[in-house]
């Protein structure tokens, strides 16, 4: 079932046969991680951090990344759906599930696993802000930046990703191939044949 490229490791079969191609892999998301943590410490060192992931996607990043910052922070996430086509966001979003503590005078970082046109960040953050953090910053995996509608600031980034639909390391298709533990693009005919 899987197979090794020297500390690498790739599925073989199953569900890696719905990928084109992988684009980052377990060790690369890993070492990227580390380095974000190691920034993300140095950078709130002294203040209130309450780390703020956003479901469902980027639940496998934000379990990698809090374990590289060494503070004594605080977690929660946040659940919203996006309306839109199966691999497009409308910018038309629904709270599913809200923070369970008041943000007021601390310090947020929200967690993201891709940020696509930016429109469903850009509402969570309008809906944050009248909450009154002391900060917002935005902490993302993949930056699809080619695909951006909005403006975002990203204050942590881990890759640039390629304007294709992606799947893997939390990020799914209809709900699927969140468990693959690297990052690949989906073969077009998986899509279209739904
Ligand atoms: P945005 O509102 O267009 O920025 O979309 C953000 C959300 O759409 C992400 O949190 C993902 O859940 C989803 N999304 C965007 N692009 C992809 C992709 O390539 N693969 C999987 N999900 C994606």
């Amino acid at each position: 079932m899987t197979a090794s490229t020297g500390t690498d490791t790739v599925w073989k079969g199953g569900i890696a046969d719905d990928l084109s191609r992988t684009i980052l892999s377990a060790e690369q998301i890993a070492t990227r991680t580390a380095a974000l943590g190691a920034q993300i410490a140095a950078d709130y060192r002294g203040r209130d951090l309450l780390v703020v992931g956003v479901l469902s996607g980027s639940f496998l990043f934000i379990a990698d990344l809090v374990r590289q910052i060494n503070l004594p922070l605080a977690l929660d996430f946040i659940s919203v759906s996006s309306y839109g086509d199966r691999t497009r966001s409308s910018g038309v979003v629904r709270m599913l599930k809200d923070l369970n503590q008041p943000i007021a005078g601390r310090d947020l970082l929200l967690v993201e696993d891709i940020i696509d046109t930016g429109l469903t960040l850009s509402y969570l953050i309008e809906n944050l802000r009248t909450r009154h953090p002391a900060s917002i910053a935005v902490a993302t995996l993949l930056d699809k930046t080619e695909a951006r509608v909005v403006k975002i600031d990203t204050a942590y980034v881990g890759f640039e990703c390629p304007n294709e639909f992606v799947v893997g390391y939390g990020l799914d298709y209809r709900g699927r191939y969140r468990n693959l533990p690297y990052i690949g693009v989906l073969k077009p005919e998986i899509y279209q044949d739904e």
